[in-house]
């Protein structure tokens, strides 16, 4: 049975405005779904669905609907990327009224208090929840990184749910919220090198085909290679193939080192793996890696998650003085955009290809509009949804080998 607190049943009861009363109804109606005995105050809330390609007029309605209610978030608020850069959107080839649309959508979400930070990495933009606190974000590379690398805990929210979690300030408390349910299920011995961020971005994808909802305890990584940027990218990888939002890597992530038992029960339960070869991914249906025929490239995108300084730093240096044949996008999140771009040095030099972008990603993008047919990523996240839209090539290499595609605009198909 669901126990409310006096302030949780006066918001159910519509004493603090109707929409705070129709966001706790909500949240009470997920706490009996998955008979949670209580819900619990969260920090912070991430939301997802903010592209108007994903939330749509209905969407639009319903935040109008809040607002009208007088619903406003208690605690800090954020949101996901949306469908375009909101300052460069013309520049890099969106419409005006994809554009006019989506700045519904942001304003919707302004006028309940959410902050239209619009990135998937709040973590790099001074919001990283700390180790055992609970948050209610949504989008699954961001909870992957809340639960596994920073120990802090979120179950996957909807866009709805965490919303709901913004206004009330509360979540129910079942699933990764409880130190029971963070367990890791699964073993998975890593016999093959695992070095680059591409590595970890094949590595995440054959983990999270195989696993599905589990959370593995990773072993055989040189803790050298797992950089916070490499364990971002595993993490993406294993959300978008499988539905893994919890990673345990033996003697990395916070909560591993403190369970040395954990090895022990697993290996006895017999529940384990072993992966000798990244190469496994080409048997993955419909992802093979194949290396044949050249093919002029329309896009090489990196970002996805969005970049960190150190990824993009490292991309603009391997740019510098180089003349690029085709668009690149490096996306991030803006406030982050707005620090590097201080430095003066660091965009000095460059094509006018190259676009450091914001707000955004490819994924949540409307791809109609921007006649692309040929896409070049080192995300396999990014590679992993694009490859299921139609009339898109989308190719996943490494840092490297991007790099080489902007500079010839040809890559392998
Ligand atoms: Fe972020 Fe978009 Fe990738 S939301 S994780 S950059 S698909």
């Amino acid at each position: 049975m669901l126990n409310l607190t006096p302030l949780q049943q006066e918001m159910l009861d519509g004493e603090h405005g109707a929409g705070t009363q129709v966001a706790m109804e909500i949240i009470v109606a997920l706490g009996k779904i998955y008979e949670a005995k209580s819900l619990i105050p969260v920090e912070s809330t991430q939301i997802s669905g903010v592209s108007y390609m994903n939330i749509g007029e209905a969407g639009v309605e319903f935040l109008e609907k809040l607002a009208r209610g007088n619903a406003r978030a208690r605690i800090k608020a954020m949101l996901n990327p949306c469908g375009l850069d909101l300052k460069d959107w013309e520049v890099l080839g969106f419409r005006e009224d994809f554009y006019k649309n989506q700045i519904r959508v942001i304003d919707a979400y302004k006028a309940v208090g959410i902050e239209p930070t619009c990135t998937c990495t709040p973590y790099l933009i001074g919001i990283a929840p700390q180790f055992g606190t609970h948050v209610a974000w949504s989008e699954s590379s961001a909870v992957s990184y809340v639960n596994s690398v920073l120990g802090a805990r979120t179950n996957r929210e909807g866009g709805p749910s965490a919303l709901c979690a913004a206004i009330t300030g509360f979540t129910a408390n079942y699933g990764l919220h409880l130190s029971s349910q963070r367990v890791p299920n699964y073993l998975i011995k890593v016999e093959c090198e695992v070095k680059s961020y591409e590595d970890f971005a094949l590595l995440g994808i054959i983990l999270g085909r195989k696993l599905k909802h589990a959370i593995p305890l990773i072993q055989g990584l040189n803790p050298r290679h797992c950089l916070n940027d490499n364990l971002k990218q595993l993490g993406a990888s294993m959300a978008a193939t499988g539905a893994v939002a919890l990673y345990h890597m033996e003697g990395i992530t916070p909560e591993s080192r403190n369970h040395p038992e954990w090895i022990e029960k697993l290996e006895s339960s017999g529940k384990e793996m072993v992966i000798l070869s990244l190469d496994e991914i080409n048997e993955i249906p419909g992802l093979a890696l194949d290396k044949d025929a050249m093919v002029p490239v329309d896009l090489v995108f990196f970002g996805c998650p969005h970049a960190s300084s150190d990824e993009i730093i490292d991309i603009l240096k391997s740019l510098k003085h180089e003349k690029v044949k085709t668009r690149v996008w490096i996306a991030t999140a803006r406030a982050l955009q707005e620090r590097l771009i201080q430095d003066s040095d660091l965009l000095r030099d460059l094509d006018e290809n190259v676009h450091l972008i914001s707000d955004t990603c490819i994924v949540v993008s409307p791809l109609s509009s921007l006649n692309l047919k040929n896409i070049v990523t080192n995300s396999g996240k990014a590679y992993y949804y694009l490859n299921n839209k139609k009339n898109i090539n989308v190719k996943l290499v490494s840092t490297r080998e991007c790099i080489d595609a902007a500079i010839n605009g040809m890559i392998k198909k």
